[in-house]
């Protein structure tokens, strides 16, 4: 162990598990750069946040520009970034969202949209789909459900929430067809036997779940929520706090499938790695959410609201590439799913793409994973996993990705399958 390794092993607490521990002191673009010098290709993105890879220029001066003037008012005062970020996020939003309430992270953003959602409707239930992801506080853990692990020791949790199944066509052996219809008949046995739809204040899903395993929900199941909200009053929040900037395509994955939501929640790549997120919705729906009925000391930072307008400029240039770049690594994948056994499912949207691990006989394989992993950091490439078992691949390269790069990350990692296929 190195004298780091040792000092981060006596005094942080382990609940925060980190996937390496090479120590790394830059970061530039697509790639990091370790402590002794080795640089890593960065397909980890800190987790689907730098969209725009490391330090972009304009993000940097941005921020320090900013830094330089005012970085924090606390809701004492008012101050411009604030107000010209709330602007930029409604100008790339889907339609209907003509409003911001700014937070720090995911799960403090999906708490609100929930307070909201209960506030507006005076209704308590919940509905929220089984492998969702929205957090760890105490209230979005409640609405997590990609790992069991995450809510082990926790309860009780907040009651009247109701879980039902998210289509998973490939896990179950469906189509996405067949997918769709089993999880709706789940919804609906959920209002006959056990809650009115008028109990329910919203629907919180993932328009593409993330941490448990990369399941795009296809327009057509998002399109039957929708009708399903709308003949009950029950609001449709999206949870787009890895989905969202680009990630799936376009500005949000509600834009690739054409489908409205009543509440956005953002945060991840908002502002390309600095603490900010947001719940977005009509005027009509949060100016009922009445002043001090809910609040922040350090959300909409001014620092973080400044990055936020430079990360957004930068992706109106960025975003329109993406759509290429996708269709070049799901070619890749594709192929290469027909050359390896090991991969037994490649999906996704964007540059959101999920390749699934699998042994002989189609069981998950987390193994291959880790082994793929490792191979792959000493190639010098980080990649991290998703789904209940640990054995997706989670392929979130950053946006703007050289070709080469983005090749770069395919070969090491096609080694990385070959020389796994090769030893089992
Ligand atoms: C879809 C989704 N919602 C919420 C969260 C929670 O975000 P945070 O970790 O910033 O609280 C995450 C984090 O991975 C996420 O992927």
């Amino acid at each position: 162990m190195t004298d780091l390794q040792n000092r981060f092993h006596d005094i942080i607490a382990p609940v925060i598990a980190f996937d390496s521990e090479v120590e790394i002191v830059d970061g530039k673009g697509s790639w990091v750069t370790a402590v002794d010098g080795k640089q890593y290709l960065d397909f980890a993105c800190g987790i689907a946040v730098t969209n725009l890879g490391h330090r972009p220029d304009a993000v940097v001066t941005a921020a320090q520009s900013q830094l330089n003037k005012l970085w924090h008012a606390g809701g004492a005062f008012l101050y411009e970034p604030l107000v010209t970020a709330a602007e930029s996020i409604v100008d790339i939003a889907p339609d209907g969202i003509n409003k911001v309430f700014f937070m720090n992270s995911g799960a403090e953003a999906v708490e609100g949209s929930i307070k909201l959602a209960r506030k507006v409707t005076g209704r308590q239930g919940i509905i929220t789909f089984r492998g969702g992801f929205h957090g760890r506080t105490m209230g979005s853990v409640t609405y997590t459900t990609s790992k069991a692990k995450y809510r082990q020791g926790y309860h009780p949790l907040l009651p009247s929430t109701f879980v039902v199944p998210f289509p998973h066509p490939y896990g179950w052996g469906m189509t996405q067809e067949e997918a769709n219809a089993y999880a709706l008949r789940e919804l609906e046995f959920k209002f006959r036997y056990e809650v009115t739809p008028g109990e329910i204040a919203a629907f919180l899903v993932e328009p593409m779940q993330g941490e448990g395993g990369y399941y795009p929900a296809s327009k057509a199941f998002l399109d039957a929520l929708r009708a399903i909200a709308d003949e009950h009053g029950i609001l449709l929040i999206f949870d787009e706090v890895q989905t969202g900037f680009g990630r799936t395509g376009d500005w949000f994955t509600s834009q690739v499938y054409d489908v409205r939501p009543d509440v956005l929640v953002m945060g991840k790549a908002i502002a390309n790695g600095l603490p900010l997120s947001a719940v977005g919705a009509s005027s009509e729906l949060l100016d009922q959410w009445l002043p001090g009925s809910h609040g922040t000391t350090f959300g909409g930072n001014p620092v973080c609201c400044a990055a936020c307008t430079a990360t957004i400029d930068g992706l109106r240039e960025v975003i329109p590439t993406v759509p290429a770049s996708s269709e070049h690594a799901f070619s890749r994948w594709n192929t290469l799913k027909e050359e390896h056994p090991t991969i037994g499912d490649v999906r996704g949207l964007g540059l959101m793409i999920g390749i699934e691990l699998i042994t002989a006989d189609g069981s998950p394989d987390p193994e291959a994973f880790t082994s793929i992993a490792s191979f792959a950091r000493d190639a010098g490439m980080f990649i991290l996993n998703c789904g209940p078992d640990g054995n997706i691949i989670r392929f979130i390269p950053p946006l703007n990705v050289s070709r080469e790069d983005l090749d770069r990350g395919i070969d090491i990692l096609t080694d990385a399958i070959a020389a796994y296929e090769s030893g089992r």
